[in-house]
């Protein structure tokens, strides 16, 4: 099983990228230094020479504030570059598996959203990522895309390793405590794509459509925060805690607006692929920042 994998630099992809072996899977590693996913001509002569069996796009423009003032750029990437794709796959009759993200919704909810809520996305990089899954299900209809949150992963910089860093300079801290959402480990999100990819294999298909994937668990970023810190320190990471102080969402002003409540409920994931299932957060973390003391981060 040959797999042509984009943005293998990022968070999930770099996960991708190390769990795939385990599988048996051949992997094309692709980040935009060797694929440009806005060339389709780029990726129509990859998919030649290679002739890959499926792709995975992890691909994304992920600067959730610059996007703001880089609009074409984020819709470049986030839009275009996910249908060039969508179109190579179904020009070779292969499936795309696709990553989307809870800023599609407003978050002005207090309940979680199901697969198919209406989404309403309040920012570029929202709206960029809504057309991509919306180009990515016109053009391929063989095509899953799982839609998570709130990305956390050993490669790549995310709010665990700032708040890592800032515990080990600070002794107190202001963290925003009124935006509730689950974050998920990038190698839960991996490991769900290549046990899709295996069951493709196996069977020659899959439930094709868009699904709300995220670990289990609702948190907001300041009980977030204390748990890292909590998790540092018993991991020696951290000599102690900083206080974490919970602030409103306007003490902490950016570009974009985020989702006030972006829970997602995943239980259509979780019933229709019981063998993946769906990880705790915290087991993640866990797994991440031990993943850290043992390289002596
Ligand atoms: N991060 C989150 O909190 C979050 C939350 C929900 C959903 N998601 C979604 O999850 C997926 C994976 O996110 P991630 O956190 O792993 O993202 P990431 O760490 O930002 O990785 C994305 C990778 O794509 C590369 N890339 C950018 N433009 C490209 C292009 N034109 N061609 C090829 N590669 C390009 C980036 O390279 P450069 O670094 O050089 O730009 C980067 O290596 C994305 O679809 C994202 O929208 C992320």
């Amino acid at each position: 099983m040959k797999i042509l994998l984009t943005g293998c630099d990022g968070q999930v992809g770099w996960e991708i990228s190390r769990k795939a072996p385990d599988y048996n899977f051949d992997v094309i590693a692709t980040d935009i230094h060797n694929l440009d996913i806005t060339d389709i001509e780029a990726i129509r002569t990859l998919q030649a020479k290679k002739q890959v069996d499926i792709i995975i796009n992890s691909a994304a423009y992920t600067a959730v504030d610059k996007a703001e003032s880089d609009k074409d750029l984020a819709y470049s990437v986030n839009a275009l570059g996910a249908k060039n794709l969508a179109i190579v796959a179904a020009e070779n009759n292969l499936p795309i598996l696709h990553i989307s993200t809870d800023y599609v919704f407003s978050g002005n909810t207090t309940i979680p959203y199901a697969d198919d809520s209406t989404p309403d996305p309040q920012g570029v990089y929202g709206e960029s990522k809504l057309a991509g899954e919306l180009q990515v299900a016109e053009t391929n209809a063989r095509h899953l895309t799982l839609r998570t949150s709130w990305v956390f992963g050993i490669e790549g910089q995310n709010f665990v390793k700032t708040m890592l860093r800032l515990g080990a300079e600070n002794n107190e801290i202001s963290v925003v405590a009124d935006q509730f959402g689950s974050p998920t480990f990038a190698g839960h999100i991996a490991t769900a794509l290549l046990k899709l990819t295996k069951q493709y294999h196996e069977s020659g298909d899959l439930p094709w459509g868009n699904y709300n994937f995220c670990d289990a668990g609702i948190t907001t970023w300041h009980m977030f925060a204390n748990k890292i810190m909590a998790i540092g320190v018993e991991k020696g990471i951290l000599d102690q805690s900083p206080i974490v102080q919970p602030i409103r969402t306007e003490e902490y002003p950016t570009a974009a607006s985020r989702p006030p409540y972006s829970v997602m409920d995943c239980s259509r994931f979780a019933e229709t692929f019981p063998h993946i299932g769906i990880s705790s957060w915290e087991s993640g973390l866990r797994e991440m920042i031990q993943t850290l003391a043992d390289q002596g981060i």
